[in-house]
């Protein structure tokens, strides 16, 4: 049958990464995560000291930057004009900034265009802020996943746990913030596409979220 494309939006934390990966794997379709890229993008800006209100700046530093994407074994590998970046770009740093850079029209406009022509052939499954909205507004599948802001929170945590260097409490309160600064935004704000379909996610569990998507996805065959 003919491949399609899947838009996967939501807000921070709402499990959109795993449950894309696992779409995607179950499809043979291929998985691109977004927030990856304004994090590698927000990581070379940090490393090389470019802050986020010198836009020009910021412009002139992206302008050569190359973002790969690898599917690996244990999840995708991120790379920056060749460094290895997958574990960095997920550093309190990172996320304390990014929804900050994100707000660069030109920044966005570099990285919105990259994603359009990974999703060309079809076969992909993307997740982010603005895929449904601005990125693939065509896409024949579009979900809008969340869940409550304690159960999102809930979540991260369990993930972090083991390096133990941030609190529950904390995790809300980046959670929520970063949530605002990206509802709030000028350009492609975070929200539901009109003809998205809503998922509210508080009570599933993963398998449960993976079965609705490739059941939505049946229908459109
Ligand atoms: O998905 P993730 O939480 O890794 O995304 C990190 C940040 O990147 C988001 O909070 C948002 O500010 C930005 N982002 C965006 N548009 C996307 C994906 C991510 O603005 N399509």
């Amino acid at each position: 049958s003919d491949k399609i494309n899947i838009a996967i939006d939501g807000p921070a934390g709402a499990g959109k990464s795993t449950i894309a990966r696992k779409v995607a794997g179950k499809l043979s379709y291929i998985y691109v995560d977004t927030g990856a890229m304004y994090r590698a993008a927000t990581w070379y800006c940090l490393k090389f000291g470019i802050e986020p209100e010198k836009e020009e700046d910021v412009l002139q530093m992206v302008s050569d930057l190359v973002i790969e994407l690898i599917p690996g074994a244990n999840g995708q590998r991120v790379l920056v004009n060749g460094h290895e970046v997958t574990e960095a770009i997920r550093s309190l740093a990172v996320n304390a900034k990014v929804s900050r850079y994100a707000q660069i029209e030109g920044l966005r406009t570099k990285l919105v265009s990259i994603q359009q022509q990974m999703a060309l052939r079809k076969g992909v499954v993307m997740d982010g802020r603005d895929i449904g909205t601005m990125v693939l507004p065509d896409a024949e599948v579009k979900v809008f996943m969340t869940a409550t802001v304690e159960e999102r929170a809930l979540r991260r945590y369990k993930e972090m746990k083991e390096q133990g260097e941030i609190s529950l409490e904390q995790l809300m309160r980046d959670i929520a913030e970063r949530d605002r600064q990206d509802e709030q935004r000028e350009i492609s704000p975070l929200r539901k596409a009109d003809d998205a379909t809503l998922l509210d996610t508080t009570d599933m569990t993963i398998d449960e979220v993976v079965e609705a998507i490739v059941s939505l996805c049946r229908t459109i065959e």
